[in-house]
């Protein structure tokens, strides 16, 4: 089992600005989200890269917990600005999804399906996760905390009993054992260009090629929005990257964030 190294990141990224200033690997920590808030509430520069071997406290989204067993996964945090104005940063979270799977593709020729928002599957087994944060208050401007977890050599054993059905990695998935750099540079890489594109304006390219990898789009759906269920056609993502949702009646609702379930097709609708 190779462990992650600075020196080997630096000699295989071709970033321009993720993990070039502050690097941090820790063996072990809470949650690389966690330390990443920190040193951007102490003004970090953008671009820094939080990487934990094993997190004692991952955290995942809708309040759950990001299951972070030593050596094998990949871990990580970046620090960059929001988005202008901030209130198009979840983009950044589309794009980061729509990032590490492009880049899963390139290292692996696996093809993950992304889930809306942003969950990664491989034959509807989660591959990984991602959390974003921002943080707007007590810091000079709103910083964006970019939280990824991405299963690479996880074995089935690794797993609690209640993750066997719901989890997998690139090694589950393919017998192969993967170079963690490799794929932690090629997701870097990948983010770093989304993000720029976003950050320069350029919705439409950026939500058009997530639209086109969503498997979510078209499918029939049951989405917990946590104060209401809606269960309809997914039809499509809209500017503010909101899964949009047709009833049975014809009526679209855009849902901000929410769990989503392949829901029942009424036959005698569409
Ligand atoms: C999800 O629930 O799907 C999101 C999971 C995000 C997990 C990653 S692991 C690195 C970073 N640190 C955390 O505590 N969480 C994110």
């Amino acid at each position: 089992m190779s462990i992650l190294t600075k020196t080997r990141l630096q000699q295989t990224l071709k970033t321009r600005f993720i993990g070039r200033s502050v690097v941090e690997i820790h063996d072990r920590i809470d949650s690389t989200n966690l330390r990443a808030r920190e040193l951007g509430l102490a003004n970090a520069e953008t671009g820094t890269l939080i990487i934990g071997e094993t997190q004692t406290a991952g955290r995942g989204r809708l309040g759950r917990t990001w299951h972070s067993p030593p050596g094998r996964n990949l871990y990580f945090s970046i620090l960059l600005p929001a988005l202008d104005p901030p209130e198009r940063s979840p983009l950044v979270t589309l794009a980061a999804g729509l990032g590490a799977a492009d880049a899963v593709r390139r290292c692996s020729g696996l093809m993950p399906a992304i889930k809306w928002p942003n969950d990664l599957l491989l034959d509807n087994l989660k591959l990984a996760g991602i959390l974003t944060e921002m943080e707007s208050f007590g810091s000079e401007a709103p910083f964006l905390i970019l939280g990824i977890g991405l299963n690479v050599n996880l074995k089935r054993e690794d797993l609690p009993p209640e993750l066997t059905q719901r989890a997998c990695s690139l090694h589950m998935a393919s017998g192969r054992i993967w170079d963690r750099t490799t794929i932690l540079a090629a997701v870097l890489e990948e983010v770093e260009k989304n993000y720029t594109a976003l950050a320069a304006g350029d919705t439409d390219s950026v939500l058009a090629r997530y639209r086109r990898s969503c498997a979510t789009l078209g499918a029939w759906v049951r989405v917990d929005a946590g104060t209401s269920i809606i269960e309809g056609k997914a039809v499509t993502i809209d500017e503010r990257g909101r899964l949009v949702v047709e009833r049975r009646d014809g009526e679209q609702t855009a849902v901000d964030s929410g769990e989503v379930t392949l829901g029942r097709r009424n036959p005698e609708s569409q």
